[in-house]
């Protein structure tokens, strides 16, 4: 497996690499579920490459950039395991030199959700994307379900600017207990840990409710709420039931949905999503 901190070093690599070339973008701090995403490519591309770079421009100057945990050695040794070719690791230097002021805005759908909690954060996560494509020039790209407002605000930016790569989604990896693996997870106190299983306690609730003949999404959005009310730990920031192309906000489910919530527990957000269908 080779390792390239610079733009040319990664270009110079990326030229002698077999098509079609598969690319997994990270923040690195790897899991399992990154690590679905490596085997995935895998078996689908003749090569395969990923990234590790904590992107400062996806956080809010009040967030956790500078906490974000760390563990290169560890990072590099779980990805060649798993049948890497090369890594990117660059400098936040060498992503944004001094004098950099280029964007990619994707408009109306990252307005909602993360989107209205988090308002610079997609413009971040398109503009280093973009950027990464570029560098990287992949045949595919393999992001993760437990995103899934990114993995839709991906797709929309390569259909729209004609990107020459396909955008893969991979489903959401578990611990045993239910909770879809974080690298934030470390920032949680045992107790809050054992508490966040309430969010896929929740889901599993509405997706029960939803295989009953549920469509009134109040009533789904009210179910998950009230079972992750009764956790003392858990607080609540949004439960959505969504348009899964537009992401509007539903009153009635007609064919499907998209049901994502977002609880804090302290400082530390965890995400979830399943789509109802
Ligand atoms: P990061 O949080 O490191 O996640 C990298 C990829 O792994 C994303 O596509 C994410 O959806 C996927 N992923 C994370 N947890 C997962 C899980 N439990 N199951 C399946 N896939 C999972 O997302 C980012 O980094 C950044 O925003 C990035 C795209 C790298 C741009 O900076």
């Amino acid at each position: 497996m080779h390792v390239a901190e610079t733009i040319a070093q990664m270009k110079r690599l990326r030229s002698e690499l077999a098509e079609p070339l598969g690319f997994v973008p990270t923040m690195g701090y790897l899991h399992e579920g990154h690590l679905s995403l490596v085997r995935r490519a895998c078996e689908e591309n003749a090569s395969v490459a990923a990234s590790i770079f904590v992107n400062p421009t996806q956080f809010a100057p009040t967030e956790d950039f500078e906490a974000y945990p760390r563990d290169t050695e560890r990072d590099l040794a779980m990805l060649e395991e798993a049948g890497t070719d090369v890594v990117f690791m660059p400098a936040v230097t060498e992503m944004y030199p001094e004098g950099f002021s280029s964007w990619v805005e994707v408009g109306k759908l990252t307005e909602r959700l993360e989107g209205a909690s988090r308002p610079s954060h997609f413009r971040g996560v398109t503009t280093v994307c973009n950027k990464l494509f570029n560098i990287v020039e992949p045949t595919r790209a393999y992001f993760g379900q437990k995103d899934a407002q990114q993995a839709l605000v991906i797709k929309k930016m390569a259909t729209d600017l004609n990107m020459n790569l396909e955008i893969i989604v991979c489903p959401t990896v578990r611990e045993s207990d239910g909770l879809a693996m974080s690298s934030r997870h470390v920032y949680l106190s045992p107790e809050q840990r054992r508490a966040a299983v309430s969010l896929y306690q929740a889901i599993k609730l509405a997706e029960e409710l939803w295989s009953q003949g549920e469509r009134d999404a109040e009533r789904l959005r009210q179910v998950v709420t009230e079972h992750i009310r009764q956790e003392p730990l858990a607080e609540i920031e949004y439960v959505s039931i969504a348009d899964m192309g537009t992401l509007e906000e539903l009153e009635t489910v007609a064919d499907s949905a998209l049901l994502s919530l977002v609880v804090r527990f302290g400082k530390t957000r965890l995400l979830d999503n399943t789509i109802l269908q």
